[in-house]
């Protein structure tokens, strides 16, 4: 098993490791004294591993019951939440007891938002199911759920008591879902890190994955431990979501998030002049992972889609930039002259056929 300890305004150790789900239990009892625990999962992940972690949490003296949801975005919504937290509510849950968020990025976001909430703050921790939330969204305290006006736009910083990552659940998921993750961790390679880019670069990692995440995790810690609450550095986690979030948004979200995220890293590459050779091993290393490099819309309506973001503000945004494998730069640009960025990163992707 490894750690990596998350010097946060709350500190907290991420386990990353084989077989963990089953010892989730003795692990929390670690950090947090046996006491009421809800397991919240969807209905996908319960039926995989609700069972298990259930047991685990009895067995080191909690006193456990489970709440599950419909699987999937849709269910990140203020309705499921209010649901959530009246029956948490109703369980007598305090600010002496648990929340476990077990399964993907929404179930932690959702969960851990309700954990922030209730009772003006619950202890709650995070068992991430999928690649996408052991290598992203686990880490780093962002909880929210989804409004009409737009994704994540109802939230709080809220940090885990402690994140278990079992890499034994990871090895199983289904192909989709590991390509969605190897996204993120794709874009942390990028960013900040060549040797897990290698690791990631022939798409045939499972032997590795326990590294894998360690890195990735390391290197979301060492962000938030500069910027916990998103003013400043934390935007380089943006990489490739700028273009990317344009892509998903035109595709009505049937390009999934990971698949616009590989697109719009090479999008963001290609934009900003990163030499042809890089461009072109990044896009091997993308499809080797079972992931897109092409994007089929116009510059145009692609910034169109980007610039109707709710979140932003303010006559320019900001993009994330890579200038090789490893090293990224942030650059503010007016928000009118993102069309023309757009532009140079499609020229670019038909002079190099991707
Ligand atoms: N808080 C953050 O910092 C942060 C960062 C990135 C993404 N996110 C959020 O994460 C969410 C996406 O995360 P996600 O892709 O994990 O979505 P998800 O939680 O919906 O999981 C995707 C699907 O995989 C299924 N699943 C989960 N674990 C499984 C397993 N082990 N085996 C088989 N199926 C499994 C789920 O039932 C679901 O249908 C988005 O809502 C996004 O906004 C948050
Ligand atoms: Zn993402």
């Amino acid at each position: 098993m490894r750690t990596v300890h998350v010097n946060a305004s709350t500190p907290y150790d991420v386990l990353i490791g084989e077989g963990l789900i089953d010892r989730a239990g003795e692990l929390t009892a670690k950090v947090v004294k046996p006491c009421r625990a809800v397991i919240v999962a969807d209905d996908t992940v319960d039926e995989l591993y609700g069972d298990r972690v259930q047991i685990s949490f009895s067995y080191a003296g909690f006193d456990v019951s489970r709440w599950t949801f419909p699987a999937g975005e849709a269910s990140k919504n203020l309705g499921t939440l209010s649901e959530l937290l009246e029956e948490l509510a109703g369980r007598r849950v305090t600010r002496s007891d648990l929340v476990v968020a077990l399964g993907g990025g929404v179930t932690g976001d959702m969960a851990g938002f309700a954990a922030a909430v209730l009772n003006r703050g619950v202890r709650f921790v995070q068992i991430p199911t999928t690649l996408l939330a052991a290598v992203d969204s686990s880490v780093g305290g962002k909880t929210a759920v989804d409004l009409r006006a737009g994704k994540n736009l109802a939230g709080a910083f809220h940090q885990p008591s402690l994140v278990v990552t079992d890499t034994d659940v990871l090895r199983e998921l289904p192909a989709a879902l590991r390509s969605c993750g190897a996204a993120e961790a794709i874009k942390c390679g990028v960013l900040r890190d060549p040797a897990l880019f290698d690791l990631l670069e022939g798409g045939d990692w499972l032997g590795d994955i326990d590294e894998i995440v360690v890195r990735c995790v390391a290197y979301k810690r060492d962000v938030v431990a500069r910027d916990e609450f998103d003013t400043g550095d934390r935007a380089f986690l943006n990489l490739g979501h700028t273009f990317g979030h344009a892509i998903e948004q035109l595709s009505g979200l049937t390009v999934s998030h990971g698949e616009a995220v590989a697109v719009g890293m090479l999008m963001a590459a290609t934009s900003a002049g990163c030499p042809d050779d890089t461009v072109l091993r990044l896009a091997r290393c993308l499809r080797a992972n079972g992931l897109p490099t092409h994007c089929p819309y116009g510059a145009q309506a692609l910034a169109g889609a980007a610039l109707s973001d709710k979140k932003r503000s303010g006559d320019t945004l900001t993009l994330v930039l890579p200038e090789a494998i490893g090293r990224c730069i942030l650059r503010k640009i007016p928000v009118g002259a993102l069309e023309d960025w757009f532009a140079r990163a499609l020229a670019a992707q038909e002079r190099l056929a991707l």
